[in-house]
């Protein structure tokens, strides 16, 4: 099976900083660190270490070089991956805590330039039973996960950053990975009060043939279908940096099935990748190899 990861790429420039910035406020941040990362680039980083034979699709403008290099040494095929001239690669402004929580500013640049001609040519590589891995951090992913699914391949959708307009992306996906917060935007409910349970619950209805995987932080994770559901506790560490724990997550969990092991066994997988990558630094930089997975299992 080969696994097409189409999606963002972005160099994220990660402010350290004593406090995150509110309204008016001038704030000195204590260092600056620049590394690769876009949910889409991350995602791919972490399926390819998994063991997958992986292939980035995607765009880049300006200073991308050390991107391409990451994926490339993740064992990443880029060839999918366009060059544009006179566009801004994607980029991130991340403040950093001192305890590893974030917030994101996102600037789209490149990868806001996916043409349906990119789209259509790549996909000519790739045939029933392989698999697309997307995110919403590009444009054109309902025509995307729609031209996939004609093809028979497996859909991956993790709806990130969420918004009304990915909602029909839904229907087009075998496997859909969110969080609490991106599950009551879709469900168009407040969930606050409810359980994980319910909430999985609720997803399922509206869409009885995806197979759901809903992130609770430091609650762990939880996956539902037609006829399975499993609880995963979160690993405890002392966490650095937990950007990129979710794209960890999403690429271990989905080489797990793709290799054909069950929904507990990759949640596990796909919990201690993650709960390594939050010890450390940087978003692609920290996902870890099989290997490493594997010993801590
Ligand atoms: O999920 C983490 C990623 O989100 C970061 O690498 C940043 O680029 C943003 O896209």
């Amino acid at each position: 099976m080969k696994v097409l990861s189409f999606g963002s790429l972005n160099i994220d420039y990660v402010y350290n900083v004593p406090h995150f910035i509110v309204r008016g406020e001038t704030l000195a941040a204590k260092s600056l660190d620049t590394y690769s990362g876009g949910k889409g680039l991350n995602q791919s980083v972490a399926l390819a270490r998994a063991g997958l034979e992986v292939f980035h699709a995607g765009a880049v403008g300006e200073g991308a070089k050390f991107l391409l290099d990451e994926l490339e040494s993740a064992g990443v095929n880029t060839d999918f991956v366009a060059k544009l001239e006179n566009i801004r690669t994607g980029h991130t402004i991340i403040q950093r805590s001192d305890d590893g929580d974030n917030c994101i500013i996102l600037y789209g640049g490149a990868n806001q330039s996916i043409t349906r001609e990119q789209i259509n040519k790549t996909l000519e590589n790739f045939s029933s039973g392989d698999a697309l891995v997307i995110q919403n951090e590009i444009n054109e992913i309902e025509y995307l996960s729609k031209c996939a699914k004609e093809k028979n391949m497996i859909v991956a959708f993790n709806p990130s950053p969420m918004d009304s307009s990915i909602i029909p992306v839904f229907n087009n996906a075998d496997y859909i990975l969110l969080n609490e917060i991106e599950a009551g935007q879709f469900l168009n409910q407040d969930i606050t009060s409810k359980t994980p349970e319910y909430i999985a619950g609720e997803l399922c209805k509206k869409l009885p043939d995806s197979k759901i995987v809903l992130t609770l932080g430091v609650n762990g994770s939880i996956y539902k279908d037609k006829n399975i559901t499993c609880r995963q506790d979160a690993i405890r560490v002392k966490a650095v940096d937990t950007t990129a724990a979710g794209d960890t997550f999403t690429g271990f969990f989905l080489s797990g099935i793709f290799e054909g092991r069950s929904p507990e066994w990759a949640m596990k997988f796909a919990a201690n990748a993650s709960a390594i990558a939050v010890t450390r630094p940087g978003a692609a930089p920290s996902i870890p190899s099989r290997n490493e997975v594997l010993e801590k299992l």
